[in-house]
């Protein structure tokens, strides 16, 4: 049974294939058009999952797209009925093009793969159903509350649910425009962050403000008693003129969705090139503090109705590591799980899962902890890669490179570790990062100067072996996919300043010997020398996309001042 699932026309396109249950393949395209977050259609992410799976689009039996223009048809009525004319025009037509693109997604694939008559089924699996697959039916769970959070998506910015076995049944959902991801976006514009995606830079400023705006910002989003939470668009754009835009250029942009009486309400929003003041930091701490409480909220109520101690959590407000790292101590929920692309890039995915467990009842398969399904490259391939540079390297076994890296390392060295398969969803982990030591003060400055030229408040963060988590962190919980915080040991900021955020808090990756063999190795050796089992690590990339091939991995290194770069068993360094 193999199975395609896409996420097309959408912010965070993608494709993932499913063959007999298991994930062969998932990747976003935006690792193949280099344009971040791409809203096209997956067509290269597609060619890659039937590469990888040796097979065609003949082979494939069902093909599911991640959204379902029909649901909430009756909602989306009622709402935009309520529009001023010339906003209904616009949004008939953007309507209209986007159902038409939705609706030619197998003609697109059947021309490109010039397979005139397909065998597959088509399916349509909402946007939050998916999110909800996402994260149940790759859990280690048989039963756990669900629920997905968000900007929007098929007009629900919210979903919850209860899984057991091969069935998700569905508690509630939140209509739109009520939304945490919108609510979270148009503060971080007021913060001068204009662009689709940086709400990450508002959890990054956060520590450094206290939360003296949480009872202002709480008239703008706050709890409700029906378990869920209420946006006053008072302070926002109209929501019938749209949240999200999409341009010729396949970039996600959102138009400015607060208005003067958030202003009002709160003072001068911040121009992008103005200076980061006590101010910004104290809103950006209102910010995180009142999603914080609305989250606990939902998730707390969640738990008084399925009585399940379990959660599986997706969807963009998912992405807020900081958050997910303080759900088991200020809620009733004792275990969580969220995968690597709980993003929209996930939604490929948990369509897939969900046509095959719900609908078709396919056997569930062992749980998911390793992200690395995307495009890997052999030694051959890499060495004519770097022949076709004209550059030289060296080809060593393993177990020098750990030793030549980890010595790197240790004299203040950074280095681009372009190693597997690529990650599924936006956290470098391990296959391809830029590393460094975590015991360094100057890390930060370094990184900053020879490569990511980013704001300064912005974190680094650690990759820990998974034995050695107790030690360094005050939660001592598997952490995979980079999803949560936790506060580091007192007593461990000054071992490894690098990676301990001003709060005193780090966004850690626990790696396990298992699920990445050779970074564990590699970290594993840099412990040996140093007494430190942890690494300093970042995604391989200079504002753009990840790296996804061995000259894109060289390019950056050539463009920036990186002192050594490592593609599978060739080391190329700087002289
Ligand atoms: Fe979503």
């Amino acid at each position: 049974m193999i199975i395609l699932g896409l996420n097309a026309h959408h912010a965070d396109a993608s494709a993932s294939l499913l063959i007999n249950g298991k994930l062969v393949a998932a990747v976003e395209e935006e690792r193949f058009t280099r344009i971040k977050h791409y809203t096209g259609f997956p067509l290269h992410a597609v060619e890659f999952c039937l590469q990888q799976a040796g097979i065609t689009l003949n082979d494939v039996d069902h093909l599911v797209i991640g959204r379902d223009p029909n649901a909430k048809f009756k909602e989306k009525m009622s709402f935009f009925v309520k529009a001023p004319s010339q906003m209904l025009k616009k949004y008939f037509y953007d309507r209209f093009i986007n159902a038409k693109d939705l609706k030619t997604i197998d003609k697109v694939l059947m021309a490109h793969f010039k397979c005139p008559k397909p065998n597959f089924k088509i399916h349509n699996i909402e946007h939050h159903r998916s999110h909800l697959a996402s994260a149940f039916y790759p859990s280690p769970y048989n039963e756990a509350s669900l629920l997905s959070l968000d900007g929007s998506g098929d007009f629900s910015t919210a979903m919850s649910g209860i899984g057991r076995g091969n069935n998700i049944e569905i508690i509630d959902s939140v209509n739109f425009p009520n939304s945490i991801g919108v609510f979270y976006s148009a503060l971080t514009q007021f913060l001068g962050f204009m662009n689709y995606g940086d709400e990450y830079k508002v959890m990054g400023l956060a520590p450094y403000g206290k939360p003296v705006y949480k009872d202002l910002l709480s008239k703008v989003l706050f709890p409700t008693n029906n378990g869920w939470f209420k946006l006053d668009t008072f302070y926002l754009r109209s929501p019938h003129e749209g949240y999200v835009t999409y341009s010729d250029t396949f970039q996600p942009a959102i138009p400015l969705l607060y208005n003067k009486n958030l202003i009002k309400l709160l003072g001068p929003n911040r121009e992008p090139s103005q200076e980061v003041t006590q101010f910004h930091k104290d809103i950006a701490a209102s910010v995180q503090a009142v999603t914080e409480s609305v989250i606990f909220h939902i998730i707390t109520e969640l738990y008084h109705k399925t009585k399940i101690d379990i959660l599986c959590l997706a969807g963009g407000v998912a992405q807020n590591s900081v958050a997910n790292g303080k759900i088991l101590a200020n809620t009733p929920m004792k275990h969580l799980y969220i995968p690597s692309a709980g993003h929209d890039a996930g939604i490929s995915m948990g369509a897939a899962y969900y046509t095959n467990h719900q609908i078709l009842r396919g056997e569930r398969q062992p749980p998911i902890f390793s992200a690395y399904t995307g495009p890997s490259f052999t030694n051959d391939e890499i060495e004519a890669v770097l022949v076709k540079n004209d550059i030289k390297f060296q080809k060593l076994e393993d177990e020098d490179i750990y030793n030549l890296v980890s010595d790197k390392l240790i004299e203040g060295g950074v280095v681009g570790w372009f190693t597997g398969r690529a990650e599924f969803g936006p956290r470098a982990l391990g296959g391809r990062s830029i590393l460094m030591d975590p015991r360094r003060t100057d890390a930060k400055e370094i990184l900053n100067n020879k490569i990511k030229r980013r704001e300064s408040f912005r974190p680094f963060a650690p990759s820990i072996l998974t034995e050695y988590v107790s030690e360094y962190f005050e939660i001592t919980d598997d952490v995979p996919f980079m999803e949560k915080v936790f506060p580091i040991r007192k007593e461990k900021h000054v071992i490894i300043p690098a990676v301990t955020h001003v709060d005193g808090t780090g966004r850690l990756q626990t790696v396990d010997a298992n699920t990445s063999p050779r970074y564990y190795n590699l970290i594993n050796k840099f412990r040996e020398k140093t007494g430190i089992p942890i690494l300093l690590n970042t995604s391989f990339n200079e504002n753009e996309p990840i790296v996804n091939t061995p000259q894109e991995a060289l390019d950056c290194y050539l463009r920036t001042s990186m002192d050594m770069l490592v593609l599978e068993n060739c080391v190329i360094q700087r002289s």
